[in-house]
């Protein structure tokens, strides 16, 4: 059988498309694959220059430098596709005569690998998102804390009203997600109103929304409440001490009733959804001093959980502010630890404003850091008073920060430290240790020395 003859047809048999060009880059030959393809028939396009139909081709390329291109992948301008191409010199006599290429549609593969990015850029950010709002944030070496933790976790999966006090900054509103996510309605929303921000005279619309043309400056179509966005979910209510008498009274009844109406409407629409409240007042007092309703406060306190301020829990300083130290040295794209000095300042300081205040605090230091670590000359200076530096040897040391042999550690120091910080690092987010050491890139036994060197056995 000679071949050549079928050449050809074995060429137009092919699922592939096939161009094929000459020297002076015109089209001689494109197959039926091609037309079918990329929708271009053979009379379009065979006889024109590859040069002015797309003149950044990557068979221009081949046609130029005699290198052939395998499994290349490309977009094509004028055919609006991304092609994966084996793009080869033709040869005669060892001489090249022109490029063969033979390349394949891979927009739809493309398109897909753009989609699964896109899912898995959502994934990572719901997953960023469940992490804000589980209790994995609110572990605890403190056993009032852990009792908090632990009753939240018992009710989370009930209908049951939580009421959670502590002082503000403590971390309720951590609280409120965790158990909505521990929830059986966490594929619901979790709406949060802080109470003490809605004023008296917008307190129906916001809360249940309103008809078009309800009242003047209302918008057209009307406006959701914030009952309905949490409908089937649950429903946070901040600052429930900071309401006036008459949004409680407003409050109670539909928590009692279960039904509402919008401002402006008349169809009844019904309550579904899981209330978890917050406050850092002492409703007792308030009820007692007449300022808060005492059936509200019957109504709302059906599981109280207390929080405790920061500084009863100085144990979970080191936890705390490591965990909130990975946030913001993910949002700065900085890797900062904190030195042992500022820790003990941590604990001496008392903490007004709880983990707030904690929170702030490290990001102030953590800005404006250009060390590879948070040292007591970072701390910034109002929190220097006598109250907060307790330790005159710290609150010395402090004094003396522009003292550079004072506060810059020795380079030995320095790297041992980071290699501490580094392997611990490595070895909180690898499986095993056999990961770690291929992470880390060291020997086993390099890796062990380091463990023994470090106590961190
Ligand atoms: N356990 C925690 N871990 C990390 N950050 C926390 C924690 N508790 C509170 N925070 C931070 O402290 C701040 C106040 O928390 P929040 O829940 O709003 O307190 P509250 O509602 O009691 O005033 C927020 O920025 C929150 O991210
Ligand atoms: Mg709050």
């Amino acid at each position: 059988m000679r071949l050549e003859k079928h050449l050809i047809s074995i060429l137009e048999s092919l699922h592939d498309a096939v161009i094929i060009i000459i020297m002076d880059s015109t089209i001689v030959y494109i197959n039926k694959a091609y037309t079918k393809q990329f929708g271009v028939p053979a009379k379009k396009i065979i006889g024109r220059k590859l040069s002015e139909i797309e003149k950044n081709s990557r068979i221009l390329d081949v046609l130029k430098n005699g290198k052939a291109l395998i499994n290349d992948f490309s977009y094509v301008h004028s055919l609006n596709k991304d092609v994966c191409a084996n793009i080869t010199p033709l040869m005669e006599n060892g001489e090249m005569i022109g490029v063969v290429t033979i390349m394949k549609d891979i927009s739809e593969v493309t398109n897909l690998q753009k989609e699964i990015n896109n899912y898995k850029h959502n994934i990572t950010e719901l997953q960023e998102k469940l992490e804000q709002r589980t209790f994995a944030k609110l572990k605890s070496q403190s056993f009032p804390m852990q009792k908090a933790v632990g009753l939240a976790k018992q009710v989370a999966d009930t209908d049951a009203t939580i009421i959670l006090h502590g002082e503000s900054g403590v971390g309720k509103e951590i609280f409120a997600g965790a158990i909505h996510e521990a929830s059986g309605r966490n594929d619901k929303p979790f709406v949060a109103i802080n109470m003490a921000s809605i004023p008296e005279s917008l307190f129906e619309s916001e809360l249940f929304g309103y008809e078009e043309g309800s009242f003047t400056g209302s918008k057209r179509g009307g406006k959701k409440g914030l009952l309905a966005l949490a409908d089937k979910g649950t429903l946070f209510l901040d600052e429930i001490g900071e309401m006036s008498l008459n949004m409680q009274s407003k409050l109670l009844r539909v928590i009692q009733e279960r039904k509402y109406q919008k401002v402006g409407g008349t169809a009844l629409h019904s309550l579904d959804v899981r209330i978890i409240c917050a406050t850092h007042r002492n409703l007792e007092e308030m009820m007692l001093a007449g300022q808060f309703r005492e059936d509200l406060y019957y109504r709302l306190n059906v599981v109280p959980i207390h929080i405790p301020p920061l500084r009863k829990r100085k144990e979970d300083l080191k936890y705390l502010s490591q965990n909130i130290l990975n946030e913001l040295c993910a949002k700065y794209g900085k890797h900062v630890w904190i030195d042992d000095e500022v820790l003990s300042w941590m604990q001496s300081y008392d903490w007004p404003g709880n983990v707030r205040e904690l929170s702030n605090v490290l990001e102030r230091m953590i800005a404006v850091c250009n060390k590879p670590y948070l040292s007591l000359a970072d701390i910034p200076e109002p929190f220097i008073s006598d109250k907060s530096l307790t330790d005159p040897a710290l609150k010395e040391r402090w004094m003396l920060k522009e003292s550079p042999s004072e506060s810059i550690p020795p380079l030995e120091k320095l790297l041992e430290r980071l290699e501490r910080e580094h392997i611990d690092y490595v070895l909180k987010n690898t499986k095993n240790k056999t990961e770690a050491i291929k992470t880390l890139g060291i020997s086993r036994k390099s890796f062990y020395a380091k463990l023994k060197k470090y106590d961190m056995v």
